[in-house]
Parts: C-alpha cells; sequence; structure tokens
C-alpha cells in the first residue's frame, strides 16, 4: 500500500496526471510516512520553480454585502446578523497606498456580490490603482459577472481574478447553494477570465459539507484540465449564522495533502496558504508553506472593516495574518527557511513554454 501511493506521488512529480479512483487513494490515505513522503516531493517542485520565496498579496475586503445566499458562507444574503460595510474609492486607494509602503505589489479587491460595485464603479477604481502605482498588479475577486463586464475590467487594466469553483461535482455545488446559483455558470465565468487573458484562480473547501473524496478527486481533474495560474484551497469553518453552523471544519492534514498534489500537478501555479488554514492551526501557514504553497495575503482592509468581513468564526486578521505584521511574517518565514519575493509575482509560463509560444 505505502509502496503503491508512493508510485503515484512519483507518477504525479513527473508531470503524469492519475485517474480519479487513484487520486481518490491518495487523498484517503493518512500514512504519516507517505504524507512527509509527498511533501517532501512537492517541497522540491516548489523550490525547484520558485527558489525559497513566498509571494505577497494585500487583501482588501472592500464590501460585506452580498446578494447570493451560499449556506456556507458568513457573509451570505441571509444572514441578519452579518454586519455590513463598504469602502468608497478613496479609502480603497488609502489601503492600497498603505500597502504600497509596506512593500505590496499586489492588491486583491475583494467583495460580497455588490450591486453598488457596478461596472463604471469598478472600472474607475482599477483605473486610478493602475494609473497610480503602475508596477503593481490587481487582482478582483467579485464573484461571478457578464463576460462584457469582465472585459472592462480587464481594458481597465485588471491583471487577475480569483473565482474559486468551489466544487466541481455539479450536485454537490447544488447542495452548497441556493438553487439561483448554477455551477454551469460558474464554470462558464471561469473559462471567459481565461479565454479573455486574465491570470485566473479557482479553488474549493477542503471539508465542506457533504463532500466526499470523490468529489475532492473530481476538483483535482477538473483543476489539471482547466491549469487555472492560482488556486485557492483552505479547510471548511463553520460559521455559527449560516445553514452549516453544526458541521465540523475540515481537516488540516487533508488540506495539506490536497496543497503538496496541486503543487505536483501544477508545478507553476500561485498557491496561496490561506487564511483559513492559518485560522485552524497557529502554524497552518507555515505548514502549508512546507507542503508546497508560496504565496500569502495579509489583509489591508481597514481595522474597523475586517471583523465584519466574517466568512466564518474566529477568521485571522491580525498578527502576521495583518499587513502591518510584514516584519513577525518575515520571522516566521525566515523560521522555515523562507523569505518574501520582490515585485509582482506573476504567473509566468516556463522557459519551454515561452519558446513554444514565440513559435506558433
Ligand atoms: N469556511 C471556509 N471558507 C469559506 N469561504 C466562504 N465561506 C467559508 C467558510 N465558512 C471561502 C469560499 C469563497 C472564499 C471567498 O471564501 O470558498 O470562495
Amino acid at each position: 500500500m505505502r509502496k503503491q501511493m508512493k508510485t503515484l506521488i512519483d507518477r504525479l512529480a513527473r508531470g503524469d496526471s492519475l485517474r480519479p479512483a487513484e487520486y481518490e487513494a491518495l487523498i484517503a490515505q493518512s500514512d504519516p510516512e507517505v504524507m512527509e513522503y509527498l511533501f517532501s516531493r512537492a517541497r522540491k517542485v516548489q523550490l525547484r520553480e520558485f527558489g525559497n520565496k513566498v509571494f505577497l498579496r494585500g487583501l482588501i475586503e472592500i464590501s460585506s454585502y452580498c446578494t447570493n445566499d451560499c449556506y456556507y458562507c458568513g457573509i451570505r444574503a441571509g444572514n441578519a446578523n452579518a454586519r455590513r460595510y463598504r469602502l468608497d474609492a478613496d479609502q480603497i486607494l488609502a489601503c492600497c497606498e498603505r500597502g504600497y509602503d509596506l512593500g505590496f505589489r499586489t492588491f486583491v479587491l475583494q467583495a460580497g456580490d455588490d450591486p453598488f460595485f457596478s461596472r463604471d464603479v469598478v472600472c474607475g477604481i482599477v483605473r486610478r490603482i493602475k494609473s497610480r502605482w503602475n508596477d503593481c498588479a490587481v487582482t478582483l475577486s467579485l464573484g461571478e459577472k457578464s463576460r462584457d463586464e469582465y472585459e472592462a475590467y480587464f481594458e481597465a487594466g485588471a491583471d487577475r481574478y480569483l473565482l474559486r469553483h468551489e466544487t466541481a461535482n455539479p450536485a454537490h455545488y447544488g447542495r452548497l447553494h441556493p438553487d439561483d446559483m448554477a455551477h454551469e455558470s460558474r464554470i462558464r465565468c471561469l473559462h471567459d477570465l481565461k479565454e479573455i487573458g486574465f491570470q485566473v484562480g479557482a479553488g474549493f473547501m477542503v471539508g465542506s459539507p457533504f463532500q466526499t473524496d470523490r468529489h475532492l478527486a473530481e476538483d483535482l481533474q477538473f483543476l489539471a484540465e482547466f491549469k487555472p495560474h492560482m488556486v485557492g484551497i483552505g479547510p471548511f469553518i463553520r460559521h455559527q449564522d449560516t445553514p452549516f453552523r453544526d458541521f465540523p471544519s475540515g481537516p488540516l492534514q487533508k488540506t495539506l495533502v490536497l496543497l503538496a498534489i496541486l503543487r505536483l500537478l501544477l508545478p507553476r501555479a500561485m498557491l496561496p496558504a490561506t487564511t483559513a488554514l492559518g485560522s485552524i492551526d497557529p502554524h497552518g501557514r507555515e505548514k502549508g508553506i512546507l507542503a508546497g504553497a508560496n504565496v500569502v495575503m495579509p489583509n489591508l482592509s481597514p481595522d474597523e472593516a475586517r471583523e465584519k468581513y466574517s466568512l466564518y468564526d474566529n477568521k485571522l486578521s491580525t498578527g502576521a495574518e495583518a499587513a502591518g505584521g510584514t516584519r513577525l511574517l518575515r520571522e516566521k518565514l525566515a523560521g522555515i527557511g523562507y523569505e518574501i519575493a520582490d515585485g509582482r509575482g506573476d504567473w509566468q509560463p516556463r522557459a519551454k513554454e515561452i519558446g513554444s509560444c514565440t513559435t506558433s
């Protein structure tokens, strides 16, 4: 069994993708020796592709209003206890300014699905950020929009877009979302974003309600085919004011196993050690990096906003998780042998892929 698992890991490390049953077997095992083998192979790929560098992104949570009612999420429309706020353009620019001074060169603007942030409002903000700091990347994470709207964001200068697919299995998607949200529409958005030219991030929660190892295998298969530039994964964490309040949090070890498999499957992908991972374990983020993650996204939101952007209970937003805590973050990273990378940290194709682009 152990030998079989190591063979699967070796095949992934060689660039093979696996069959669903093989992913499932790998995800299901919990043999410490196999897991350590997997993490060390993932680290080897991470060090080959990026050295010991970790990329920083400054997360600005621009609105906690949301018209969607995702059953897992604390800022869902149906949560009457949620505290709502939105930042205006000047406040967002002030967050960027602070972030720029702290060394951030990527700003991630994330919100619930808030109609206030219309096409014109978003494009206006993106243009202001890009004209003021032309050495910075702007990432948007604003949910499902029409292709036209995504095109307008791209023309305004947005570089990247994060939209987790949440689960690759349509029936499972249906159990996490109300009927007015459709799996095919989510997937359509991801394809649109990629075709338009964004660096695109997909992703999912580990241990979300009703999830099976087969579903996770389908997630891996979807990601191996879609080839996103970024993949955000983190454990599901319950929120007291949601229909999923009684479900247990997603397991740490399984999240790490999935991160490591993803590092082998998509060697150049930007993989954050997410806030959710840091929130379930005091060393979650460092463990994520040692399993192959290469991005951290400290919070640049104003203090008053942070506690209101409550996607799940006990969400971290202070200490090394806060942008102001970059010194602490540097120390924590140094403790495991890693450093913060300079610059925007764009996704880069491999040398041979660059070659094939220029000749075709
Ligand atoms: N636990 C963990 N992650 C969550 N998200 C939303 N709610 C939760 C939760 N309860 C994640 C979703 C979403 C991203 C912004 O946050 O995957 O895409």
